[in-house]
């Protein structure tokens, strides 16, 4: 789908940017924004380039550096840590072969910590894409990595 369409599907109206670079970056192979798709609809919805990468890096659901096809944002806020997802983290960093911030070779994973997700009571908590997982020991995160692994082999 090209940038006006995904522009005619959502309406040409400032209102309707968030939803429109969901789209564009749905529509990427690395799960990010391009500069160049960035320039092409600032023209086309008359807003500057400069405001659209604004709302482009303030919210975390968007990347304009590339990133695997599953992003896990693990939470670090202070619920969380005292839960213990700094050896969730750990887990996480050891099972997939990454840092925090990185891609794994086969860009099948980025690894990246979020602030609070909003479901405290099930501490330490992390999202993969829109689903949320909490209540994790570190034996239950790599059951999850491998569960995914296994589903897109
Ligand atoms: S502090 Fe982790 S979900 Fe709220």
């Amino acid at each position: 789908m090209s940038i006006a369409e995904i522009v005619d599907k959502h309406g040409n109206h400032r209102e309707n940017l968030l939803n429109i670079l969901h789209d564009i970056q749905d529509f990427t192979a690395d799960n990010s924004l391009h500069q160049n798709d960035l320039q092409q609809l600032s023209q086309i919805m008359c807003l500057p380039v400069s405001e659209i990468v604004g709302t482009a890096s303030f919210y975390t659901m968007f990347s304009l550096q590339p990133r695997g096809r599953h992003v896990i944002r693990l939470c670090e806020s202070p619920p969380c840590y005292i839960k213990g997802a700094d050896n969730i983290l750990r887990a996480l960093e050891q099972k997939l072969g990454v840092k925090v911030g990185q891609t794994t070779q086969d860009h099948m994973f980025t690894l990246e910590t979020t602030s609070c997700l909003g479901v405290c009571g099930v501490a330490p908590a992390m999202m993969i894409d829109e689903v949320v997982y909490g209540n994790l020991t570190e034996a239950k995160v790599k059951t999850i990595i491998d569960e995914m692994m296994r589903q897109s082999a």
